[in-house]
């Protein structure tokens, strides 16, 4: 082999390789996650290409026509062993030629791999020199003469440091992406969350019991419509709930309600919650193309689809749905995951509670309603001669309540109030009660104590503390002498004042058995002259505003009355 020795004469350390290095490592990262990588990142730095070795299989999984391949086969278990090791070692040295082995465990790939890179150590001064070496690489000695040429020597210490830089640097920046992204991860969870909390709390704070649950409800799909990207949101009803249908719900109540642009028709949407059948009981379903593209799907304008159930006990009160991803395109597959149904889920569970509430809220209110009439049926049964006087001065307080502008919870309570006003007859004598003639003093005096035994029997029932100045004042008058405390004027609380005139109102116009109700005018003239005297003039001035009503009020049945107000 005739090579001239210029021409063997490889070339120095080149200033270009800090350049080709740093560019290798500052910034060039992004991809640097597979074998294939790493070998680039290698091959930059180094400006050498690397051999991949599996050293458990013995075999090249990927060289290069650029490198000097040598023969590794009789080196597998010394590249095993480095590779155990974990760090770069030159693994064969017979100057000029250098054998450098990086494990790419370290940067996270499997422990089987290896890079392995030939280089030349010095200048190479001779043929025989680089032929001696060539034989101990297991290469053909031509070969390795013209690889050489033009080839960039380094010693083996830089070879060396450089290959520690380099994987130091590729197991910094493989904890960097790691970090970024978990950091990733942990922006997307908290806008994910934040989404979700703004939902909830936008939900609670409109929770009640006294609003309209599909008003609730149908601002629930909208506020869901806002935060998960589908088409549409709905909520279906549970119909096989017959037997235990919410009160809350009316016979008419709408079985399937959607907000945005529904890709089926209702009955489409509800027949998906059978076809979902009992799973979709217990536990959130997701569909997404992989399922509503076979042709045994039912309905193909549905091509995603979150179900969660809201649970109402036994058997959930309905579902709520996610259809259609905003973003899904014919070519574009968007899916629905996790986040949706954690949204859903929520919102779900929610309404679940709100609507179990209502439902135990509604049947105290039904039992709560049953005892304060049976409590009044009980205060009329005593007192014969005052059949529905109870319900008379509740429906006329309420009336003059309302003449007068009080709120609504102010009429419910004095409705409640006129009710129970009398409530402590109970604790009065039969005999004293009901009798035809006329009371002694000492009789009077008697029937003088049932406001404070009224409120004595009731003051024990927190629901109605609002109604005991009522039961005890209903006998105070405005000029102080009423009893049982003889209050004067807005010492009284106006709702005792109040009742106090529906009271007198109702005693004087009713039928006793031994007189007729009073005649209306005779009447009219009583309250006028008690006005600021016996009563609150304000009262009585608003009593003959709307005096023809009241009559009428006085005279017809019972019309019925909510005691929601009264409760809360
Ligand atoms: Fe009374
Ligand atoms: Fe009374």
């Amino acid at each position: 082999m005739n090579v001239a020795k210029q021409e063997i004469v490889a070339t120095s350390v080149p200033q270009t390789r800090t350049e080709s290095l740093r560019e290798s490592l500052g910034g060039n990262y992004v991809g640097a996650g597979s074998a294939q990588d790493v070998l680039k990142v290698l091959s930059t730095g180094f400006l050498e290409p690397f051999t991949l070795v599996n050293v458990i299989r013995g075999e090249i999984v990927h060289a290069d026509s650029e490198s000097l391949s040598c023969d590794l086969s009789g080196r597998m278990e010394l590249l095993a062993e480095v590779a155990r090791r974990g760090a770069p070692e030159i693994v064969e040295d017979v100057a000029p030629l250098s054998m450098l082995a990086i494990p790419l465990h370290p940067m996270g790939l499997s422990q089987k791999l290896i890079a392995v890179g030939v280089f030349i150590q010095e200048p190479v001064t001779s043929e025989h020199q680089i032929a001696a070496a060539a034989r101990a690489f297991g290469v053909d000695a031509g070969r390795a003469l013209r690889w050489s040429h033009g080839r960039e020597y380094w010693p083996p210490r830089l070879l060396l440091r450089m290959a520690e830089s380099i994987v130091e640097n590729l197991v910094q920046h493989k904890q960097i992406t790691h970090l970024r992204h978990e950091i990733n991860e942990a922006v997307a969870h908290a806008r994910d969350t934040y989404v979700e909390l703004g939902l909830l709390h936008r939900l609670t704070s409109r929770l009640n019991f006294s609003g309209d649950v599909t008003e609730l409800w149908q601002s629930a799909l909208a506020w869901l419509a806002d935060s998960v990207p589908a088409q549409s949101v709905a909520l279906v009803i549970n119909q096989s709930l017959e037997d235990e249908k919410p009160r809350f719900l009316s016979d008419d109540h709408e079985h399937v309600l959607i907000h945005g642009e529904c890709p089926a028709e209702k009955s489409a949407v509800r027949e998906l919650v059978k076809k979902l059948g009992p799973a979709s009981h217990k536990q959130s379903i997701v569909l997404n193309r992989a399922e509503t593209s076979l042709p045994t799907w039912y309905c193909p304008t549905l091509r995603e689809l979150v179900c969660v159930p809201i649970n109402g006990g036994d058997q959930p009160l309905g579902w709520l749905l996610a259809l259609n991803h905003k973003g899904s395109t014919n070519i574009e597959f968007e899916q629905f995951g996790s986040v949706e149904i954690r949204l859903l889920a929520s919102v779900g569970t929610i309404l679940g509670i709100h609507s179990r509430n209502l439902e135990l809220y509604q049947k105290q209110s039904e039992l709560f309603a049953s005892l304060v009439r049976a409590l009044t049926s009980a205060i009329d049964a005593k007192d014969r001669y005052t059949s529905g006087h109870s319900e008379r001065v509740a429906t006329v307080s309420v009336a003059l309540a309302r003449q007068l502008g009080l709120d609504k919870k102010a009429q419910d309570t004095i409705y409640l109030g006129g009710l129970l006003h009398d409530v402590g007859k109970i604790g009065i004598d039969d005999l004293v009660l009901n009798k035809p003639d006329r009371l002694s003093e000492e009789e009077f005096e008697h029937i003088k104590l049932h406001p404070q035994f009224g409120y004595d029997i009731l003051r024990g029932v927190r629901q109605l503390d609002k109604i005991l100045p009522i039961v005890l004042h209903h006998h105070e008058a405005w000029n102080g002498k009423g009893y049982p405390h003889g209050l004067v004027g807005s010492e009284n609380p106006l709702l005792a004042r109040i009742v106090a005139v529906a009271d007198a109102f109702d005693a004087m116009s009713s039928d006793r058995p031994y007189r007729k109700g009073m005649p209306d005018e005779k009447l009219d003239a009583i309250l006028r002259d008690g006005a600021g005297s016996q009563w609150d003039a304000k009262v009585i001035d608003a009593f003959f505003e709307i005096r023809d009503e009241i009559r009428a009020l006085s005279a017809a049945e019972p019309a019925g009355y909510s005691f929601e107000g009264a409760l809360g």
